[in-house]
């Protein structure tokens, strides 16, 4: 497996990988597939600029996974990242490519200078918050109805992993 950073050259095998996501698990995005679908190619591109995307690569060097971030705008939160979303396909889930991403993700953001990375997931979604807990990030809160999936309300829980050190458990 190969992980590198995806640039707008894997714009059609971003949107490949993205769209099977939404399609099988559409709780672990904030886009639903047709509103993700309407999106012109030039600002998907646009955004594999701006963010980090990371894609993971299998020996046939198909994307079978990927992991995006995104830098506070504000100079006042660019100590912090947003973590997600984070997808691997079924066929390639627990043979480690979720944590590898998640990992190299990590370091990246960290060499990058960035103090601590943040991430909410839904409340129900037991396994990747075992893999971040795995990571080092805990718990900080609740979002009640975080999202609205075909008009249901979906609680999030807010994660976060400190990259400096600090104890972020006690505040800042
Ligand atoms: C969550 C996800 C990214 C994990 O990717 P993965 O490649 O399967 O994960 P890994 O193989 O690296 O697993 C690492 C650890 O995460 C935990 N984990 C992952 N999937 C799990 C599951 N379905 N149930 C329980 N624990 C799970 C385990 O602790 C696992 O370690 P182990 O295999 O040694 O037990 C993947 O299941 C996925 O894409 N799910 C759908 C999208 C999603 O939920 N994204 C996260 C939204 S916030």
């Amino acid at each position: 497996m190969t992980i590198r950073r995806l640039t707008p050259k894997d714009l059609s095998a971003y949107r490949a990988i993205w769209a099977d996501g939404l399609m099988k698990v559409p709780s672990a995005f904030l886009f639903g597939a047709e509103e993700a679908r309407a999106i012109p190619n030039k600002d998907v591109e646009r955004m594999l600029e701006a963010n980090l995307v990371l894609g993971a690569f299998d020996d046939a060097k198909r994307l079978v996974g990927f992991v995006s971030a995104r830098r506070g705008g504000p100079r006042r939160m660019q100590h912090m990242a947003d973590i997600g979303p984070l997808y691997v396909r079924p066929e390639a889930q627990r043979q480690g490519v979720g944590r590898a991403l998640m990992e190299a993700m990590l370091e990246q953001l960290a060499a990058a200078g960035i103090q601590q990375a943040e991430l909410c997931v839904d409340v129900a979604n037991t396994g990747a918050q075992a893999l971040y807990q795995a990571l080092g990030f805990h718990v900080f809160g609740r979002r009640p109805r975080s999202v609205l999936i075909d008009g249901v309300g979906r609680d999030d829980v807010l994660m976060i992993k400190a990259l400096d050190g600090a104890d972020l458990t006690r505040g800042a």
